[in-house]
C-alpha cells in the first residue's frame, strides 16, 4: 500500500487552498484537484516548500461527466490511498433565473452536486478500508433556506447539506464519518470580494470570516466527527434567530437583500 493522502477538490485557491495548508500543517500528504491553471502547481509548490508533506496535483475540469471517474483512476494508477476526501470545489453565483443561461445552471449542478456525489461514491470503498476515514463537504450558509436570485446555488448547497447528513447516517457503522461545513461569506475570489463588499460594515465584521479560520475550524470539527460545522459564533446566532421567523418573511427579506446585491454587482 502506498502513502496515505487527503484529496481536496478546488485545492488551488480560496477555501480549498486554506484547507490544504491546514492539512499540511498537520502533516497530511495532499492530492490537490482543480482546473488546470498555473495556481494549482503554484499552491502545490508553496506547500511543498513550507511543509514536510507530499503534494501531487491533477488539473481537471470536474464539470465534465467523466472527470470524477478520472480522478479515482488517477489515484488507483498512482497507488494513492485516500483516507480523507474533501469535496470543496464549487461555484457560487447570483442571477435572475429566467435571464440566466443553461450553462450557468449546468455548471453549478455538475460541479456543486454531481462531482461531489460521484466522487463520494467512487472513494467510499477505499475510505472504508482505512481504520479511520473522513469525507468533508463544503456546503454554505446558503443551504438553510430558499434564496431568490441565488436559487440554483442555494439549492445546490441545500443538496450538499442534506446529502452529507444522509450519507453520514448510512455510513454510521463504518470507519467513515461525513461532515458538512457551511461557511457564510469568505473573501476568496474577486466575485466573492465584490459580493461581500456590497454589504454593510457590520455584516462584514460579524459574519465574514477568513478562509484560514474556516479551514482550521473545518478540519478540527471533521477530525472530531462533527456532522455539521457552521464557522463563527455570529453565524450560528443568526441561524438560530432566523429559525424563529416565518419562512414567508425570510424568503421576501433575503430576496430584497440579494436583489440589491445583484444590482450593485452589475
Ligand atoms: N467564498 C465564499 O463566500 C463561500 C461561502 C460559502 C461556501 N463557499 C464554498 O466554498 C467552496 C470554495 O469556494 P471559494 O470561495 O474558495 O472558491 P474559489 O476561490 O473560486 O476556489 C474554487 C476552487 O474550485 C476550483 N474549481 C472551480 N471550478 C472547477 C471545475 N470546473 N473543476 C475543477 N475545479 C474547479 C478552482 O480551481 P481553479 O484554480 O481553476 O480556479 C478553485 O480551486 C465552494 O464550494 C463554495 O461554494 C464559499
Amino acid at each position: 500500500m502506498g502513502d496515505v493522502y487527503t484529496l481536496i477538490t478546488g485545492g488551488s485557491m480560496g477555501i480549498g487552498k486554506a484547507l490544504a495548508r491546514e492539512c499540511a500543517r498537520r502533516g497530511m500528504n495532499l492530492l490537490l484537484v482543480a482546473l488546470p491553471t498555473p495556481e494549482l502547481e503554484q499552491t502545490a509548490s508553496e506547500i511543498r516548500d513550507e511543509f514536510a508533506v507530499r503534494v501531487d496535483t491533477l488539473g481537471i475540469n470536474l464539470t465534465e461527466p467523466p472527470s470524477p471517474g478520472s480522478v479515482h483512476q488517477w489515484c488507483e494508477k498512482n497507488n494513492y490511498t485516500v483516507d480523507i476526501l474533501m469535496n470543496n470545489a464549487g461555484i457560487a453565483g447570483s442571477a435572475i433565473f429566467e435571464e440566466s443561461s443553461i450553462e450557468y445552471s449546468d455548471e453549478r449542478i455538475l460541479l456543486n452536486i454531481r462531482a461531489l456525489v460521484i466522487l463520494s461514491r467512487l472513494f467510499i470503498p477505499m475510505l472504508k478500508q482505512q481504520k479511520r476515514a473522513y469525507i468533508l463537504n463544503t456546503g454554505s450558509f446558503s443551504a438553510y433556506q430558499p434564496l431568490a436570485y441565488k436559487s440554483v446555488y442555494a439549492a445546490s448547497k441545500s443538496f450538499v447539506h442534506l446529502f452529507s447528513l444522509a450519507l453520514n447516517e448510512e455510513l454510521r457503522d463504518t470507519s467513515i464519518s461525513v461532515t458538512v461545513v457551511n461557511p457564510n461569506g469568505v473573501k476568496t475570489n474577486a466575485t466573492a470580494h465584490d459580493r461581500i463588499n456590497t454589504h454593510g460594515k457590520l455584516v462584514q465584521k460579524t459574519l465574514v470570516l477568513d478562509a484560514d479560520k474556516i479551514a482550521q475550524i473545518a478540519v478540527d470539527g471533521m477530525l472530531k466527527g462533527k456532522k455539521i460545522i457552521i464557522p463563527g459564533f455570529w453565524n450560528r446566532f443568526v441561524l438560530q434567530i432566523s429559525r424563529l421567523l416565518p419562512a414567508s418573511y425570510k424568503i421576501k427579506k433575503t430576496a430584497k437583500i440579494f436583489r440589491k446585491e445583484l444590482l450593485k454587482l452589475d
